[in-house]
């Protein structure tokens, strides 16, 4: 794993930005598999500056979002459909329907699972962008989830919805299921970026690095990838020794 400390938040977005803009760089149809929650919105906000300063175009790229709220429709201001519109597709020259996150509707939530698989086989991703759950979740799978799993309907775990609520109104309850791309697509990537700030992801981190591979913390899987960046601040990389962080 190449592990790169970023001095700060703003540092750490710019680095994981530039790393997605060099693969559509070199692959203007790239495809890219994609994440939600705080840790990536530095990172899209900087891959708009490059669409809108540095020409950067997303005309010929496709996306896959890892994971999406069981019960919240595209239209729902707390659904990952919504926050990755007004975050990042409609915001550059990505065409709607080369974009793609699983459905959290519907009456046959098995068949959503299915239907996306056929899609992520069909398309292999060129780089995975990946946040990590303070309890080592990768998307939304859970500790216990085998590493073989494929798209699938996940109970959040207690951790992972007080985690969550902070995104949420006061009012507004953390639906208490997900369907999230599974272990297996995330590891098909030929490339894997993991971005992660702040102190309470150190522990996670840690064992993602050094740990065990094991079910038990899901990022740790990531050992066995032979293309895995991690870009930290100080704070989440405050666990590993210093021997192995790039220069
Ligand atoms: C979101 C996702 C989750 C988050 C993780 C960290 O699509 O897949 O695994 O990356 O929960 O969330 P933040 O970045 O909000 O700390």
């Amino acid at each position: 794993m190449k592990i790169i400390v970023a001095d700060n938040y703003i540092h750490l977005s710019e680095i994981a930005a530039n790393i997605m803009a060099d693969v559509i760089r070199d692959k203007p149809d790239a495809v890219l598999g994609l994440a939600t929650g705080s840790s990536p919105i530095g990172a899209y906000k900087k891959l708009v500056d490059a669409y809108s300063n540095a020409h950067l175009s997303f005309s010929k790229v496709r996306t896959y979002n890892l994971d999406e709220y069981i019960g919240l429709d595209a239209s729902h201001v707390q659904s990952y459909h919504y926050f990755m519109r007004s975050k990042l597709f409609d915001l550059v020259d990505l065409k709607a329907e080369n974009t793609h996150v699983p459905s959290g509707v519907g009456d046959d939530l098995t068949k959503n699972c299915r239907e996306y698989d056929e899609m992520l086989s069909s398309c292999p991703r060129d780089i995975q962008l990946l946040g990590i759950g303070s309890n080592g979740h990768i998307g939304f799978n859970e500790p216990g989830t085998p590493f073989d799993s494929r798209t699938h309907i996940v109970s959040l775990t207690e951790k992972t919805k007080k985690d969550n609520s902070r995104l949420f109104a006061a009012d507004e309850k953390v639906p208490d299921r997900a369907i999230t791309m599974g272990i297996k697509d995330i590891m098909s990537a030929k490339k894997i970026l993991l971005i992660a700030y702040g102190a309470n992801k150190a522990d996670a981190i840690y064992n993602t690095v050094c740990g065990k591979v094991t079910e038990n913390c899901p990022a740790s899987v990531l050992q066995k990838h032979k293309d895995v960046t991690l870009v930290l601040d100080t704070e989440a990389a405050s666990k590993l020794d210093k021997s192995i962080i790039e220069k």
